[in-house]
């Protein structure tokens, strides 16, 4: 399989973007190198830390008539299965650091949680929670637990019983809650104010923005270890968005780092859930009802993350959605490739900027928009692998430990 199949797909070029916009002081206090060198003398002290492989497909690219395609695989990221584990987990970190720091009355760095007895007693009297559907509540239950504090994880009634173990391995409680996710997201606010507990959440809206903020400079270390690996600057990027805070952590770094040389940023969404889409169309945030019903779980957002927008809403060229059957198709292109390019494992909510770059190449006026050609270098971020790995068998046809064993013996 070296070519998607046809998909009707939406791409609305922003007409906010401006190609000569500084980076400017508002966004710099939110993502900023410093910030980023921060999360990273962090979060590459904890256990297992690797960079995660980029993967070239010259194979694809070929097809896709570019010059070249980079994939960074987030499957193997601190044995969670996704890019996650970078952002929940060091909001942790940081509020943990902050808030020992408020009671003691002095400054308490990562490695004095890390090495003084007392503040690790001290930390298990705090408790985290968030509400989730699956990826971030793995990453704030994984920090909790190596940081030594209490962590209560609300899921909602559809979420899996293979995504609930994951999370309770971590050592936390899980709920699970009866209605659908905006009512998990109630009942861990609820319980956070009449418990004293601190909600560790990956969107940001107004009167919370510090603890979005940290998620958000912990994906950044991923930007970095990929442009680090990277042989030359890309010149397109597609990234897949829920509430943005992905999307947004990866179009500040490449515009932070070199405002004259922005690459290409698209930003990608399920066709169900696409207020990133609609907000840029607008002008305006704008909240998508309905039930969101999408495959990629970890996108079907329906509320923009106000941080994000910051960025995105003059920052991305381009919008673009993405019918789930594309999504599967680039599922199962990555797992059985052609051409000598890698066998990926990536997961349903990790593939959609592969589909989206594919469909725009084939696409004479999509491609003449975004100025895709063959001296085109594309970028994309695979951020899961199987994290559900029943519903990966399902839709690809094989488990991912079959996949990487066919892979392996092609
Ligand atoms: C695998 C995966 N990719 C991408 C995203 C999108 O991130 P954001 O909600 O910050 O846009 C998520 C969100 O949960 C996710 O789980």
């Amino acid at each position: 399989m070296t070519q998607l199949a046809q998909h009707p797909f939406t791409l609305l070029s922003n007409s906010r973007f401006r190609p000569s916009e500084t980076y400017g002081e508002h966004r710099s206090t939110l993502l900023n190198a410093g910030a980023l060198a921060r999360a990273q003398s962090v979060i590459t002290t904890w256990p297992g830390y690797a960079q995660t492989p980029l993967c070239s497909l010259p194979a694809l690219a070929r097809s896709a008539g570019v010059a070249s395609i980079h994939y960074k695989d987030e499957g193997s990221r601190f044995g969670l299965g996704s890019f996650k584990a970078l952002g929940g987990a060091y909001a942790v970190a940081r509020l943990l650091c902050r808030e020992l720091g408020q009671q003691l009355g002095r400054v308490v760095s990562h490695a004095d949680l890390q090495s003084d007895p007392a503040l690790r007693q001290a930390c298990a009297d705090i408790t985290v929670t968030c509400a989730t559907d699956g990826n971030h509540g793995r990453s704030v239950a994984w920090g909790a637990q190596m940081l030594g504090c209490r962590c209560v994880i609300y899921i909602h009634a559809t979420v899996s019983e293979g995504r609930k173990e994951a999370i309770a391995r971590y050592g936390a409680q899980v709920v699970r809650t009866t209605g659908n996710y905006d009512d998990s997201v109630q009942e861990a606010d609820r319980d956070a104010r009449a418990n004293g507990w601190f909600v560790i959440s990956d969107t940001s809206y107004p009167g919370y923005m510090d603890i979005p903020r940290d998620v958000m400079q912990g994906y950044q270390l991923m930007v970095h270890e990929t442009v680090n690996a990277l042989p030359q600057w890309p010149t397109h990027v597609f990234v897949q968005a829920g509430v943005g805070g992905f999307a947004a952590a990866v179009c500040a770094y490449f515009w932070e780092r070199n405002a004259q040389q922005r690459p290409v940023f698209v930003v990608v969404e399920p066709e169900r859930a696409d207020c990133l889409l609609q907000s840029a169309r607008t002008g305006a945030v704008v909240a998508v009802k309905g039930d969101l019903d999408t495959l990629m779980a970890g996108l079907a957002c329906g509320e923009v993350s106000l941080l994000a927008w910051d960025i995105l809403a003059t920052g991305a060229n381009a919008f673009c959605t993405i019918p789930d059957a594309a999504a599967v198709d680039g599922m199962r292109l990555l797992a059985s490739p052609t051409g000598g390019d890698p066998v990926i494992v990536g997961g349903e909510s990790a593939v959609a900027g592969l589909p989206a770059a594919l469909l725009a190449a084939q696409d004479s006026s999509a491609r003449a928009a975004l100025g895709l050609g063959p001296d085109s270098r594309v970028l994309l971020f695979g951020s899961e692998g199987d994290t559900d790995p029943a519903l990966y068998a399902q839709l690809v046809g094989r488990s991912a430990a079959e996949v990487l064993r066919d892979g392996a013996s092609a």
